[in-house]
C-alpha cells in the first residue's frame, strides 16, 4: 500500500476544475495509506490582506472534500496549520533549497505576473515551493494526486528530496505525481477553469446556478449564427459532454458539424448530464452542511492522527541534520 499526500488551498469553495483535476483521484486513492490536507499555510501566502478568515474556507473545503466522496473512514482529511511540524520542516528543507531552484520556478513567475493587485514579493511566497516538498516529504508520501499545474512544485519536491539525501543521508523517497484523464479543464469563458479567472462552477452550485452557468458558457468562437457549421473540438460545452460521457456524444459531434443542432439546446442538453452528475455530490454537501460539529471532529482527528506520522519523520530529518 502506497502512502498518498495530496492538498488544496483553502481560498473558496471547490469547483470542477478541482474535481476533474485531482480530486477524482484523491477517491481513487483513499483505499491506499492517504493523507489529504486543507493547505492554509499555503493560502496564506497570497491571501494575507484578504479580509475573509481562512479558517472559514478550511471547513468549506472540507466539506466540499467530503462531498466529494471521500469517507474519512478510509482515509485521513487534516488540516496543514494543525500539524505544526509543516512549519519546522520547511524551515529545515529551507536551509538546503537553493535560491536558483526557486526564482526559476516557472509557476511562481507565472503568478508573480499574472495575480494582480497583491504584492508576492514575499519570503513566504518564493518558499511556497519549500513548505508543499515539507507537506509531502513529511509523510514520505510516494503518491502525489495533482493538477498538471502542479508539476513543477513536484519536481521541486524531489529535487530537494535528493539533495537533503545527498548532503545528509537517505531519508526520503521521491514522490510521484498521480494526475488524471482530463487534468485542464475549461471553465465557462474557455479558459482553463481557475478561481481567480471567475469562470467556475462549483462543487456547491445548485440546479438553477448550474443551468445559468451552462447557458452563459462560451461556445465555438467561430459560429455566430444558427446556420454556420461548429467546431466541437474547440468548444468548451463539447469537451463536457465527452468528459460526462454522454453517450450520445458523436450524435452531439455530428449535429456541430452540420449545423443540425443549435448550441442553446446543446448546453441544455448538457447541463442535463451535468446536474445528473453533481446531484450525489450537492447532497452530500448539504448533509454534511447541517453537521459542521462532525466536520471539526473529523479534522481534529485526521490531525492528531497526521501529527504522529509527521513528529516521526521530522525528528529523522533533523538528526539527519545533526540539529538532534
Ligand atoms: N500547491 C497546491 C495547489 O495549489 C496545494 C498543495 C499544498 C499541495 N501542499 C501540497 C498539493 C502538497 C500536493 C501536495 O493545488
Ligand atoms: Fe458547442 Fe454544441 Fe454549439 Fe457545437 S452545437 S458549438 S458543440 S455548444
Amino acid at each position: 500500500m502506497a502512502r498518498v499526500l495530496s492538498g488544496t488551498r483553502p481560498t473558496g469553495k471547490l469547483h470542477l476544475g478541482n474535481l476533474f483535476g485531482a480530486l477524482e483521484n484523491f477517491k481513487k486513492l483513499e483505499g491506499e495509506d492517504a493523507y489529504f490536507m486543507i493547505a492554509d499555510w499555503h493560502a496564506l501566502t497570497t491571501e494575507y490582506e484578504s479580509k475573509t478568515k481562512i479558517r472559514e474556507n478550511v471547513i468549506e473545503v472540507a466539506i466540499d472534500y467530503l462531498a466529494s466522496g471521500l469517507d474519512p473512514k478510509k482515509c485521513t482529511i487534516f488540516v496543514q496549520s494543525d500539524v505544526p511540524e509543516h512549519a519546522e520542516m520547511a524551515l529545515l528543507l529551507g536551509m538546503i533549497a537553493p535560491l536558483g531552484w526557486l526564482e526559476r520556478n516557472p509557476t511562481y513567475k507565472e503568478q508573480l505576473k499574472e495575480i494582480e493587485g497583491r504584492d508576492l514579493h514575499t519570503y513566504g511566497f518564493l518558499g511556497y515551493p519549500v513548505l508543499q516538498a515539507a507537506d509531502i516529504l513529511l509523510y514520505k508520501a510516494e503518491k502525489v494526486p495533482v493538477g498538471e499545474d502542479q508539476l513543477p512544485h513536484l519536481e521541486l519536491t524531489r529535487e530537494i528530496a535528493r539533495r537533503f539525501n545527498h548532503l545528509f543521508r537517505p531519508v526520503f523517497p521521491e514522490p510521484k505525481a498521480i494526475l488524471t484523464q482530463a487534468p485542464k479543464l475549461p471553465g465557462t469563458d474557455g479558459r482553463k477553469m481557475s478561481k481567480s479567472y471567475g469562470n467556475t462552477i462549483e462543487l456547491s452550485d445548485g440546479p438553477e446556478t448550474v443551468d445559468k452557468k451552462v447557458a452563459e458558457m462560451m461556445t465555438d468562437p467561430a459560429r455566430k449564427r444558427r446556420e454556420d457549421k461548429g467546431h466541437p473540438d474547440v468548444c468548451p460545452v463539447y469537451f463536457y459532454h465527452t468528459l460526462l460521457k454522454n453517450p450520445a456524444v458523436e450524435t452531439v459531434a455530428h449535429e456541430c458539424r452540420n449545423a443540425l443542432r443549435g448550441c442553446v439546446e446543446c448546453k441544455q442538453e448538457m447541463a442535463g448530464h451535468l446536474k445528473k452528475f453533481l446531484e450525489p455530490i450537492y447532497r452530500r454537501r448539504k448533509d454534511w452542511e447541517g453537521k459542521r460539529g462532525d466536520v471539526v471532529k473529523i479534522l481534529e482527528e485526521g490531525s492528531k492522527k497526521a501529527r504522529s506520522v509527521a513528529q516521526g519523520t521530522l525528528k529523522e530529518a533533523k538528526k539527519a541534520a545533526g540539529i538532534l
